[in-house]
């Protein structure tokens, strides 16, 4: 039942109202204990009222969202990814490894997202099915694994975390791969589709026309999408079912622990290149994924899909969602508590990194940022291609290539030039139409086994 209630939470702030028909009193509860965790943390923080965050539904409200570019920088001035706490300049690759990239992380650690424990439980894979399949007509082959993470040290919680491999049934060497954080739907239920802009194959088939193979990881199976579920998941069994401190994980690297043992299991998975492994994920997913990227340096390549507040949007931009509804009952479980101070009484210009530096925790890897554009105003992609921009001074230092400029292109023009990629596509919510660009970009990094 929790399953479908994060579901069910997730789909009515999507806009979405196909599910009226879940029990009022299993959301009431939900909420409360929510609403009950939340004020923990406030308590925690000696913090007695918050700033609300902006009203994307109604234009007229006096929180309105802000849309207006005028309007969107009221701090403009960036935290600058090389420069030292002690305010020397780093010159070298040497210095970002062993001085900046530690105290970025850091600042991460503390203030947004949340330490991940030194001792996280173990997680033991099981494949437990293995079938013959087609994807549009292709033939694969498809692992359904469930990793069993152990709670010894916490027997009242299980979880068991949801993984499928699926790779083209005639391979002979280990291939690249790339997985998805993916919503599972409830049984009868699916997600209208979004409305197209072309008549592209699913990005499953663009993926195995590649050779490459994809995997799809449940992140609920690892953490819950609430507030309530911060006593339970994989967060849970590490607090021993208490509240979270204010520097406690959330749920966003609690997603990036699952997909970085996913990676574990690739390692050991003969058909898996697990060098070659990319991240992709959607909206709160792209936030996952982000995140998985910047921690975790054996990923690959990531696709970053309208991520927006929490993700690859600066948290220093006033357009669309803010800081302030990141700190909100219904998202703050996806962050370190300690983030909620920058909703009152600090604000986004006292946050000692940004969004550009997670963005530059990536490098020198190549990162694909994507974002769309009717409907899709919410995740601010001009504020995400500026931090995509502002990283790429730390990809140049390694030798890379950032986006190479810092004029915001056209809808529809994808930046392809450098180890950073960018593009705002003409459809909606949703990371359809920039399959067949992030393939392309891929194909650079990726190599092909067909
Ligand atoms: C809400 C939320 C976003 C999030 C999105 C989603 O719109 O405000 O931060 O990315 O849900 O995950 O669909």
């Amino acid at each position: 039942m929790k399953n479908l209630i994060s579901f069910l939470c997730f789909i009515l702030i999507a806009g979405q109202s196909v599910f009226a028909q879940f029990s009022r009193e299993a959301m009431d509860s939900l909420n409360r204990l929510t609403e009950k965790d939340h004020r923990n943390m406030l308590e925690q923080l000696h913090i007695n009222s918050l700033r609300p965050g902006a009203n994307g539904n109604n234009p007229t409200a006096p929180n309105a969202a802000n849309y207006d570019e005028a309007k969107a920088n009221p701090y403009p001035s960036l935290p600058d990814p090389l420069t030292l706490n002690n305010g020397k300049r780093v010159t070298s690759a040497q210095m970002w490894w062993e001085k900046r990239r530690p105290e970025i992380i850091e600042d991460f650690d503390r203030e947004i997202y949340g330490r991940v424990p030194k001792d996280t439980p173990k997680v033991s894979w099981e494949i437990i099915q293995i079938k013959n399949d087609t994807v549009g007509n292709i033939p694969v082959i498809t692992k359904i694994l469930i990793g069993h993470v152990d709670n010894s040290a916490y027997p009242t919680i299980s979880v068991d975390i949801q993984l499928s491999l699926t790779t083209l049934a005639q391979i002979t060497t280990p291939v690249p791969v790339i997985m998805e954080f993916g919503f599972k739907f409830p049984k009868g239920f699916a997600l209208p589709s979004p409305a197209q802009t072309a008549k592209e194959p699913d990005w499953q088939q663009q993926v195995l026309e590649k050779g490459w193979g994809f995997a799809i990881l449940y992140p609920y199976s690892v953490q819950a999408d609430h507030g309530a579920g911060l006593t339970q998941g994989v967060i849970g069994i590490t607090n021993k079912g208490q509240f979270r401190k204010p520097d406690d994980w959330g749920a966003l690297r609690a997603w990036a622990w699952g997909a970085s043992r996913a990676l574990d299991y690739f390692e050991t998975d003969k058909t898996v290149n697990a060098k070659q492994v990319g991240i992709e994920g959607h909206s709160r997913f792209g936030k996952a994924a982000l995140v998985t990227m910047a921690y975790d340096t054996r990923f690959a390549i990531a696709f970053i899909s309208s991520s927006g507040e929490g993700g690859a949007k600066l948290h220093r931009r006033n357009f669309g969602e803010l800081v302030e509804n990141v700190a909100g009952t219904g998202e703050y479980h996806w962050m370190a508590g300690n983030f909620i101070k920058y909703a009152g009484p600090l604000t986004p210009k006292d946050l000692p990194v940004d969004a550009h530096e997670l963005i530059a925790l990536c490098a020198p890897r190549p990162v694909f940022i994507s974002g769309g554009e009717k409907g899709d105003a919410w995740v601010d992609s001009r504020g995400m291609f500026m931090a995509t921009v502002h990283a790429g001074a730390v990809y140049k230092l390694l030798g890379k290539k950032g986006l190479e400029t810092d004029i915001y292109p056209p809808v529809g023009t994808a930046l392809l030039e450098g180890d950073l990629a960018f593009r705002q596509h003409t459809g909606g919510h949703t990371p359809a139409p920039n399959w067949p660009t992030f393939i392309e970009f891929a194909s650079r990094y990726l190599k092909t086994s067909k």
